[in-house]
């Protein structure tokens, strides 16, 4: 999704604004664009494809200001084109804007617009905003920067749907204006610099300490000031949050690309979740999650709502939470729920994972069960991220900064909280605390664990170089490997474009056998030792029907016909899909290399979906 940069200082702008739209390319982009406060007023220069490409234009070496602002854009309203990149200007050059959102009314804006005489170049929703500001300010008897102000307040107060904002104004040449509604946007601090960013990791070289905008709040930044007001312009303080990310965890560090990187950041990131939530005494612990035994004995139903890979951690951990706290729990895709009128009430807890924490679709449906009376727990991996604010309570995942579109240590930090809180409500319910004892042995141990799946990696990638001219691979597995196999479809589709799809095996005689020809691979999780037979004899099936075999598994599966095992370490039903993954992730990964394709960046995915 869109990315935005902002930098006002004593320094040049253009590198630093170039340098954080390359920390942001992850989020996915079609063109980029940069706009500075020179001499003669604002210079915008923007072109589509890559932030490389507009460095290599000519304009952009005439770049001298110190303040201004940057985009890439990843096309929503209108293609891929000069015209359509951001920033975009009013009528009068007056006014440069960059956006990250949709505006949903944005047609109705531009005729009233229209009707007043301006002139729109270009098929975006985003050009409405320097238009209307330029309208109000025009038209404004307010003097100074309240003008300015002002005219971004009233415009703002038009807008329906999500943005987050960065305005300059000829006028204020030594100042900017950034607001923000359900879209993100972070204000990095320092005494003499001020910057703007889409996420943490694409300015974090330049600062650890942040302000968090909440929605229609704004903030006027010059460059050892940053003034902040609410949606009625009357100040509001805010303090500065500081972040322990180092800037060396968002970069490649020597490996080919951030995904590998963050497959083998695993065993650490996992290590520093279970760190940061079962104390040494052995307890489970979360701070400032105050669940007493009374309401968590009066809860029928958890609802784990997220979205892609967040939404399968969540089926990973169902079982846990059904089990261990004999809790019912569902677990629903957040763009389904927000539209079902869904049977929530004070008696549900809602739990609502996302990795960026600024999912739009998660965010809607958090915001729907909290109208419903339900209690709200977001679990993220981004301090101060939206999903986190709009909770009634937060618990973060230690994974570090997720670079790769492709989500890997996230998953595996998200269903590791996610057991830990299982067996953290069944300390407090007080049921079943053997089998709590017996878990949290295996989650402690799973950390090494990780590491001997990691030491697979060679066996993974000779299989994935033997398949990855397939048009489709398959995964079966039944139980907590259905769960594992989703996730592990997702993976190889997104960064491989291979057709793959993942089944219950249960269900392949219900229609996917039909697909099963002379050939095909199939791949099978078998893990949970009651249904290995039943897993084994589908696998049977797809082999008599011509199908090559990769399995991985920790169970003892007597002398069979499949092509390649992979062996990971033993480990229960409950915790296995914390390992199992891991060969999938590697296989999806070496396939995509051999493919030769963008393993960090795939095609028209973004990391961060902050729309609709
Ligand atoms: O930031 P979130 O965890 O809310 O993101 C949810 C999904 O967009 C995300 O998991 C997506 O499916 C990944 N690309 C999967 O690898």
């Amino acid at each position: 999704m869109c990315g935005i940069v902002g930098y006002v200082g004593p320094k040049k702008a253009e590198p630093i604004l170039i340098n954080g739209l390359l920390r942001l390319e992850y989020r996915g982009y079609d063109s980029a664009g940069i706009a500075t406060m020179e001499k003669t007023g604002i210079k915008n220069v923007k072109n589509k494809g890559r932030v490389n490409d507009l460095l290599s234009m000519k304009e952009i070496e005439s770049l001298e200001g110190t303040l201004g602002i940057a985009h890439t854009r990843w096309a929503t309203h209108g293609k891929p084109s000069s015209i359509n990149s951001h920033p975009h200007m009013d009528n009068s050059n007056s006014f440069a804007v960059v956006h990250n959102g949709i505006i949903e009314n944005y047609a109705e804006l531009k005729k009233e617009l229209e009707d007043k005489g301006y002139k729109f170049l270009s098929e975006t929703d985003t050009e409405v905003i320097p238009n209307y500001i330029h309208y109000f300010y025009k038209n404004s008897t307010e003097t100074g920067e309240t003008k300015f102000l002002s005219a971004v307040n009233k415009t703002c107060k038009l807008l329906k749907g999500s943005f987050a904002l960065e305005i300059l104004c000829n006028d204020f040449p030594n100042s900017m204006i950034v607001v923000r509604k359900d879209s993100p946007l972070v204000i990095g601090t320092s005494e003499t610099e001020n910057y703007v960013s889409s996420d943490i990791p694409a300015i974090l070289s330049f600062t650890k300490n942040f302000y968090l905008l909440n929605d229609l709040e704004f903030a006027y930044l010059t460059r050892d000031a940053v003034t902040f007001y609410d949606n009625n312009l009357n100040k509001i303080e805010k303090s500065v949050t500081s972040i322990e990310w180092s800037a060396a965890a968002a970069e490649k560090d020597g490996y080919a690309d951030f995904m590998l990187k963050e497959i083998y950041e695993q065993p650490r990131s996992i290590r520093e979740t279970i760190g940061s939530h079962i104390v040494t005494n052995g307890t489970c612990q979360f701070d400032g999650l105050n669940l007493s035994k009374e309401y968590l004995k009066s809860i029928n139903k958890i609802f784990i709502i997220a979205c892609g890979t967040a939404m399968h951690a969540g089926l990973a951990s169902k079982t846990v939470l059904e089990q261990i706290c004999e809790i019912s729990t569902e677990v629903d895709v957040a763009s389904e729920f927000r539209y079902r009128t869904p049977l929530v009430n004070d008696k549900t807890l809602c739990i609502f994972i996302s990795q960026s924490g600024e999912t739009a679709d998660t965010i809607a449906a958090l915001k729907l069960a909290k109208q419903k009376g339900a209690k709200t727990i977001a679990i993220s991996n981004v301090i101060g991220s939206s999903i986190t604010r709009e909770a009634d309570y937060t618990v973060y995942t230690h994974a570090g900064p997720e670079i790769a579109v492709a989500s890997t240590k996230a998953y595996t930090a998200q269903i590791m909280l996610l057991d830990i809180l299982a067996l953290y409500f069944a300390e407090i319910l007080g049921i079943n605390l053997d089998k709590v004892e017996l878990m949290k042995k295996e989650l402690l141990e799973i950390p090494a664990k990780t590491e001997k799946c990691l030491a697979l990696a060679n066996e993974v990638k000779e299989f994935a170089n033997k398949v990855y001219k397939e048009k489709d691979i398959f995964f079966l597995g039944r139980g907590l490997d259905y769960s594992s196999s989703l996730e592990a479809s997702l993976k190889l589709k997104e960064i491989s474009y291979i057709h793959s799809d993942a089944y219950a095996a249960g269900e392949l005689k219900h229609g996917p056998i039909a697909l099963i020809e002379n050939g095909i691979t199939v791949v099978g999780l078998l893990t949970v030792p009651h249904l290995v037979e039943k897993t084994v004899s589908n696998l049977q099936e797809v082999i008599s029907r011509g199908a090559k075999t990769l399995i991985v598994t920790n169970q003892d599966l007597g002398d069979k016909d499949f092509d390649k095992v992979i062996r990971i370490p033993e480990a229960s039903e409950y915790v296995s899909p914390l390992l199992s993954i891991i060969p999938m992730q590697l296989f999806a990964y070496f396939i995509s290399k051999e493919k030769g394709l963008d393993v960090d960046k795939p095609r028209n995915l973004a990391k961060s979906v902050t729309v609709e």
